[in-house]
């Protein structure tokens, strides 16, 4: 029970905290900060665990503890639950043997590259030009809006001044958002 309710707690303060960082989306004096990039992803698969334990679905966190970034965490934690459950409904969806996701961080020069890999089986060529418009959605319409991958996209382009990208491997998708290290 008191488990329970602190994961309560803890959501709806996302949910608080998302509801800030869209009001804040355009402002220029929004804060900076510098934070640990594990425990930013920690904190993301956090918020979607429920889902991923009820399907069996396992995520694989591979990161240094000493990565850090000097961003707008909630911003990024935001597009990295978008993946996440994406990845999610992909390995739902194709009904995945021993589902897996795995979220690896690598530098290069001054960026961070974090990339999240599923085995759902990857995006096929005929959407993958498709997946970041507005409304693109494969799901039904109680399920999917379209939206989330546009966001993430929006909000790793425009706030962060970073990219993301696409590309498909031997069992599924990786989504890549390369993001500047930020700290000296
Ligand atoms: N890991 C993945 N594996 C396979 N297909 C994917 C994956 N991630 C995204 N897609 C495809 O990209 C489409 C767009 O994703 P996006 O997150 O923008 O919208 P959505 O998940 O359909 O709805 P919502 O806005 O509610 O998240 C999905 O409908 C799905 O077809
Ligand atoms: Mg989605």
């Amino acid at each position: 029970m008191e488990e329970r309710l602190l994961e309560i707690e803890s959501l709806t303060k996302y949910l608080s905290n998302t509801i800030d960082d869209f009001k804040d989306f355009f402002s220029d004096d929004k804060d900076k900060k510098t934070f640990s990039l594990k425990s930013m992803i920690e904190k993301s698969v956090y918020i979607v665990k429920g889902g991923f334990t009820k399907h069996e679905i396992e995520i694989e966190v591979d990161v240094h503890n000493d990565f850090m970034c000097h961003s707008y965490e909630n911003e990024l934690q935001q597009v990295l639950v978008v993946i996440l459950n994406n990845a999610k409904d992909a390995l739902v969806n194709r009904n995945s043997y021993q589902a897996l996701i795995s979220v690896t961080v690598r530098i290069e020069g001054e960026f961070y590259i974090i990339e999240l890999c599923d085995n759902a089986g990857g995006i096929s060529k005929e959407i993958r030009d498709k997946i970041f418009e507005p409304y693109f959605t494969t799901k039904h319409k109680s399920q999917g809006t379209g939206l989330g991958l546009y966001m993430a996209k929006k909000i790793i382009g425009e706030s962060l001044g970073g990219e993301l990208s696409v590309s498909n491997r031997e069992f599924g998708t990786c989504f890549e958002i390369k993001i500047k290290v930020g700290v000296e």
